[in-house]
């Protein structure tokens, strides 16, 4: 698919971001880039065939959500710092990979659980201030794909419950990506 048809099936072509929506379109766009390069950092652990086959199916996704998010969001709006979130995002990825299909899968769905919550808060301030249709549309579809993500990683994670370690591990995520799109809706 060209980035013309991905634009297209999310229906953000003709999309005015408000002024309102700005910082949070910036973080979404710093987030996506984020995303894409946490699947390009897993990829590099080629030896396992769970987290390639998760991988390559997630990458598509996220790559679509970057391309429509660039798209919408006018250049001089976008982080100063994405190579920092690329660097970042290669770098969870990576890592969390490298300790096996299970800590993967821990890592991937506390990033979706967190990325969930961001998209929604953003859908609900739409709703109330009745302010862009469009683009609630485009976060919703993109939230509902972030919610598939989670629901395959907490599936393929195994049905113990996380220790200790796991927990801790999903909270300085959260806790990481909150941090994260504070810093990526100023600069
Ligand atoms: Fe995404
Ligand atoms: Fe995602």
């Amino acid at each position: 698919m060209t980035d013309h048809n991905i634009i297209n099936k999310y229906n953000a072509t003709n999309i005015i971001v408000p002024n309102s929506m700005l910082d949070w379109m910036r973080s979404n766009h710093a987030g996506e880039t984020g995303a894409v390069w946490i699947y390009m950092g897993a990829k590099c652990i080629f030896w396992n065939k769970n987290i390639q086959n998760m991988t390559k199916e997630h990458y598509k996704t996220e790559k679509n959500h970057l391309i429509v998010m660039s798209h919408i969001l006018p250049k001089i709006y976008h982080s100063k710092l994405l190579i920092l979130w690329r660097i970042l995002g290669f770098g969870l990825g990576f890592f969390s990979a490298l300790f096996g299909y299970r800590f993967f899968c821990v890592t991937i769905q506390s990033v979706e659980t967190f990325v969930e919550e961001h998209y929604q808060e953003q859908i609900d301030f739409l709703y109330k201030n009745s302010t862009s249709f469009e683009l609630l549309k485009v976060l919703e579809k993109c939230c509902d794909e972030e919610v598939e993500h989670q629901i395959d990683a907490k599936l393929h994670k195994g049905n113990d419950k996380n220790n200790s370690f796991e927990r801790f591990w999903s909270n300085l995520i959260g806790s990481g990506s909150s941090f994260a799109v504070n810093i990526s809706k100023q600069y």
